[in-house]
């Protein structure tokens, strides 16, 4: 079974663009596991535009599913998500004004520092996940952090699915195959939708889990929060 992840950061935009309570960020995550999402994500960024660091404290005696706060490994986020302790944290390069996750990590760069903080993650019983694009190498020295899984970034499948699937998809399914001989699970998000992504989920070996946000809030709005996400677990059915 592959989980479906629902992202609810557009939830939080939303809110906080007239300052108070509505939608209820709190009330649409359990309606969410309500409706049948295996797990919850959200994004809390240093100028808590959207999901706040309050947000995240709130949130997590009310999650019973699968809870997964996502963010550049600063000083404040390695301790908010030491003390929130979710189920999984997944660690992304961007910097703190970038629009939305915009790239994977360059691990070969980065090794110590990841090092570093996935052991704290560890210490704390947390399971990590890094943000990460299809080159091979990359993968290969992923597992040398001590992460538990990878994200796969999906933007460049969402964007070229539209014209050759097949062709989309090749690095992704290379990516997963070599993700799962260095023993690391894998997750894949970013722009992912109905349209594309029930191919994802047939092609792609052991996919554990996707997180989901834009697309499927948007869907939401002409379809309804709870018939969406059951169609988006739909797509997740082969
Ligand atoms: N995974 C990561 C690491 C992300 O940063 C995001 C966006 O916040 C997603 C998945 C979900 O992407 P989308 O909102 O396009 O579904």
């Amino acid at each position: 079974m592959i989980n479906l992840s629902v992202n609810i950061n557009k939830i939080a935009t939303l809110r906080n663009a007239r300052g108070g309570n509505l939608p209820d960020l709190l009330k649409t995550a359990v309606d969410c596991e309500r409706f049948g999402a295996h797990g919850i994500t959200v994004h809390p960024r240093p100028d808590e535009r959207h999901v706040r660091y309050k947000d995240v404290y709130d949130l997590k005696p009310l999650i019973t599913t699968e809870f997964n706060i996502e963010g550049y490994p600063s000083e404040s986020f390695i301790k908010l998500v030491c003390n929130a302790k979710p189920t999984q944290v997944t660690l992304v390069p961007d910097p703190p004004d970038a629009i939305t996750s915009n790239a994977g990590w360059d691990i070969i760069k980065n090794e110590s520092f990841l090092k570093e903080v996935i052991s704290e993650f560890k210490l704390h019983g947390i399971r990590v996940s890094v943000f990460i694009d299809t080159d091979l190498k990359n993968i290969r020295n992923a597992s040398k952090t001590g992460t538990d899984r990878v994200e796969l970034y999906t933007e460049s499948y969402a964007k070229h699915y539209l014209y050759d699937k097949q062709k989309a998809i090749a690095d992704f399914i290379e990516a997963a195959k070599r993700a799962n001989e260095e023993g690391l699970g894998l997750n894949a998000g970013h722009d992912l939708n109905l349209e594309n992504l029930n191919y994802f989920a047939r092609k792609i070996p052991d996919l554990l889990e996707v997180s989901i946000g834009h697309a499927l809030i948007c869907d939401a709005l002409y379809l309804g929060l709870e018939n969406t996400i059951q169609m988006y677990l739909q797509q997740l059915k082969f």
